[in-house]
């Protein structure tokens, strides 16, 4: 086993070590080189002579040799090892790499995402992303220490389970033993962990992954996130915001993470509206913001409901909590509705919701008043919350809880741009995993086998051109829908709809690594295939017969419209497209071309950019 890190070399002075690690960077000199060796911990120097010339950046290196002081004149005060460097004796490759796909001895920011995620294992070199998990690993081990000490107990709850109201959309899973039957990934553990209320544990916390099926943004993961989820029984509001807040002083505390203010201002949602303009704000000065301060607020009283759409109530953050009890009269009573405050309190950092909680409805009448505001029949709320209310009908104890995220109070404290950042292995944007390729098709037989057909629904009924239709009419852009005879190719396209053969846009369908995708070039390019490969790390890319581009689009090859979204498909375009005005298409047949603003395109169609034309 390795027992020493490149970190502690530089207690070594004078003794011979054995060192294992990633090569850095290689300098030749002359007869010697030099070499930075890599592991978690740093990058020492290790100085061999010309049989190491062979060696290559990121092999994998056995080293033995002498640690010795450098003079002082080649001190390099940038490595923490830097007094010293290790004379090589012995040294051995274990394992030579390949060239990587994508540099790792910079930030990375500036690498394409899809590109970072597909080889994201080489991505967590970077020093970086290595510090973002140590950090995470330390903060949630500070959190547990804090929690267990408070005498909680972890728990873990289901993660195949039935919908639960938490605002987004379920993930679900089908059931084989129960064909045409679904499970849906739990979007928090809010019922679970009041039910373990019910059984009388008192006090809850779980890391729990939370699923949640809503449009990805900076500060919000696409798919799955963590939550430090809690629940406490025979508490109030302030309990709850108390135990939380001397929680994140603690841990910040020992983490050298200054905060701004303690104890946490409290902030009403009306006041906070009127003096921030919003329920989640920045309180930090330039100044602050340059040294990483955390700011964090509480902000309480918020409006139990809101209106619908439609015209109903539906509530503004959790179902499940209480009304303030001033307030309890009028939700059992169902009157001032726009009055009545819920218990809810969001913790507030630097401009992000980094958490949220209540206490909870702990009597059924209390729970079943909510949902019948809501509109939902008797009937209704016994189908989806009977056992909610079931259970709160046998001694209930009064309880609330929180769900901070741990993934913004880590990007918060790194001040990384992306929560995706400070997760190991997060899903794109585009909704793919990472590394991975999910999601997939599923073979038939297994379809079967879960009773699920494919092709079947009213969405695969719709025409590729009603699909186009309805998504530029949904996001409200300017297009034209031109008729002319039928076009075949690119020139005679362009001819026809009278503009320049650059702004034609050519949406090819291709299978990457098996998987149909589609690319789309100017009409005067054509797809590089061996950059397209080598940028986006695909092994295997070819053109699809005309009978899989019918089978994937829907339509004839010559007249697929540029939108890998409507298809269901990753979209990847080359930039030149993008220093056109306008973009024109095929819209699903060889007689309509659609003609719109480039910049509308992008927008809609949401394509990866590339540089990948001849
Ligand atoms: P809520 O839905 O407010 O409450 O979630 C609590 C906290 O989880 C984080 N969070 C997210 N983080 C990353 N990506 C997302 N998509 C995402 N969605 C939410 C936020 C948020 O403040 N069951 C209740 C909690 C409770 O009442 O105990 C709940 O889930 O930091």
């Amino acid at each position: 086993m390795k027992t020493l890190y490149v970190e502690n070399v530089i207690k070594k002075i004078g003794q011979d070590v054995e060192l294992y690690g990633w090569v850095d960077s290689k300098r030749i000199h002359k007869k010697v080189v030099f070499i930075d060796l890599r592991d978690r911990t740093g990058l020492v120097q290790v100085v061999g002579d010309e049989k190491m010339k062979t060696v290559n950046s990121e092999d994998v290196l056995y080293v033995r040799g002498v640690v010795i002081k450098r003079p002082e004149n080649l001190v390099n005060p940038k490595l923490k090892t830097g007094a010293v460097e290790v004379e090589v004796k012995e040294f051995k490759v274990l394992n030579a790499t390949k060239p990587l796909p994508l540099p790792v001895g910079d930030d990375g920011y500036k690498i394409d995402e899809e590109v970072r995620l597909r080889y994201r294992y080489l991505d967590l070199r970077r020093p970086r992303l290595y510090k973002n998990l140590a950090l995470r690993s330390k903060f949630i081990d500070l959190i547990r220490q804090y929690l267990f000490r408070q005498g909680f107990l972890e728990i873990e709850t289901p993660i195949l389970s039935e919908t639960t109201p938490e605002g987004a959309r379920d993930f679900i899973v089908p059931s084989r033993l129960q064909p045409g039957n679904f499970y849906a990934l739990p979007q928090s553990p809010q019922q679970y962990k009041q039910l373990l209320m019910v059984a009388g544990v008192e006090k809850y916390f779980q890391i729990a992954r939370c699923f949640r099926d809503e449009d990805p943004r900076a500060d919000r993961a696409y798919g799955e996130f963590t939550q430090l989820d809690v629940e406490m029984s025979f508490v109030n509001r302030e309990d709850v915001m108390a135990l939380i807040e001397t929680m994140i002083i603690e841990v910040y505390e020992k983490l050298g993470i200054p905060i701004k203010q303690t104890p946490f201002p409290v902030i009403t949602y009306q006041e906070a509206i009127k003096k921030y303009g919003a329920d989640k704000f920045d309180m930090r000065t330039p100044e602050e913001k340059k040294k990483n301060v955390q700011a964090f607020a509480w902000v309480v009283d918020f409006p139990f409901f809101e209106k619908t759409e439609e015209g109903g109530w539906t509530f503004t953050h959790n179902p499940f909590s209480a009304p303030k009890p001033e307030h309890m009269e009028n939700l059992l009573g169902k009157k001032n509705i726009p009055d009545i405050l819920t218990t809810q309190y969001d913790l507030v950092c630097n401009g992000y919701e980094v958490g949220g909680g209540s206490i909870r409805n702990h009597r059924p009448e209390g729970l079943q008043a909510v949902f019948e505001i809501m509109g939902l029949s008797k009937e209704e709320i016994n189908l989806k919350f009977g056992h909610m209310v079931e259970a709160l009908g046998f001694g209930a104890p009064p309880h609330g809880g929180i769900a901070p995220g741990i993934d913004r109070l880590l990007t918060c404290i790194t001040g990384e741009p992306s929560l995706r950042e400070v997760i190991a292995y997060p899903i794109t944007s585009g909704g793919r995993t990472a590394v991975m390729k999910a999601p997939s098709t599923v073979k038939e037989d297994k379809l079967k086998e879960l009773g699920i057909s494919v092709g079947g629904q009213s969405e695969d009924k719709k025409t590729t051109f009603d699909k186009l239709k309805e998504l530029l009419d949904k996001k409200a852009v300017d297009y034209e829908l031109s008729k002319h005879p039928p076009v075949f190719t690119s020139v005679d396209a362009a001819k026809i709809r009278g503009v320049e053969l650059k702004t034609g846009a050519k949406a090819i369908i291709m299978y990457s690594d098996d998987k149909p995708v589609m690319i789309v070039v100017a009409g005067d390019k054509k797809i590089d295939t061996k950059k397209f490969k080598e940028i986006y790390g695909v092994r295997d890319l070819r053109m699809a017969t005309k009978e899989e581009v019918k089978k994937v689009t829907g339509v004839e090859v010559g007249a697929v419209p540029p939108f890998g979204n409507i298809l269901g498909i990753s979209l990847y375009m080359d930039m030149s497209l993008k220093e056109n005005q306008e973009i024109n298409f095929n819209a699903g047949s060889h007689t309509h071309s659609i003609s719109m603003k480039y910049e509308d395109y992008e927008k809609v169609a949401k394509p990866i950019i590339g540089n990948f034309s001849l």
